[in-house]
């Protein structure tokens, strides 16, 4: 099964590779979790198992490259009907700059737009993606759900998103 250490050092990886956004697949599960962990340790994104990403793949979309292997991943986390988080945005270091972070943003939003959410939320140290992509600075204050979640989970997380936190709205007005 594909792994981000094949995606890695995958050598078939082309800046000529259409940047397509797919719903992902089962077969993508393990590369998906192994991409979103190698990040992890630097608290860029948060850990997440392969059980954890299988119950949850209808929320994830990834990029990948001509041979299967994924480049990229984004998921929706869903609080309520009116709250939803960008997360788990990740890009294989070989496939970074080429413009796959972006997709993956704009896929995440169209997503939540397509379920009906009137915003959508993102904790990130990638200050300029997130401005470019749209999104405004907001305060992880006006997100109560996100704090209550993850006050037990992680601290330093907490810590970045009091700092970094961008928000969109999917609606007019
Ligand atoms: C952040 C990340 C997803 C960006 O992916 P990418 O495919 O390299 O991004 P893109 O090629 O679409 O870059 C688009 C723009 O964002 C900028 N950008 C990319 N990463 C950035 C970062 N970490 N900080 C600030 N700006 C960044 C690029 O310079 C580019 O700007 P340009 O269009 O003016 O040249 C990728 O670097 C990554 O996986 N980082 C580790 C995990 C992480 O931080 N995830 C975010 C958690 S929400």
């Amino acid at each position: 099964m594909a792994n981000a250490g094949t995606a890695m050092s995958s050598s078939s990886t082309s800046t000529t590779a259409p940047l397509v956004v797919e719903h992902a697949a089962e077969h993508d599960i393990a590369a998906i979790s192994a991409l979103n962990n190698l990040f992890a340790p630097d608290g860029l994104t948060l850990p997440r198992s392969e059980g954890f990403v299988t119950a949850h793949l209808q929320d994830y979309q990834v990029v990948r490259d001509t041979d299967a292997t994924v480049l990229g991943c984004v998921a929706l986390d869903e609080y309520s009907p009116s709250l939803v988080e960008l997360v788990s945005l990740a890009v294989a270091p070989s496939a970074q700059g080429r413009g796959i972070g972006r997709r993956l943003i704009v896929a995440a939003e169209d997503l939540a737009r397509q379920r009906g959410f009137p915003e959508i939320f993102a904790v990130s140290l990638a200050d300029q993606l997130f401005l470019s992509a749209g999104f405004r600075e907001s305060n992880i204050d006006v997100f109560p759900e996100k704090i209550a979640r993850y006050a037990k989970i992680s601290r330093s997380e907490l810590s970045i998103g009091r700092k970094f936190c961008f928000a969109r709205q999917l609606r007019a007005g």
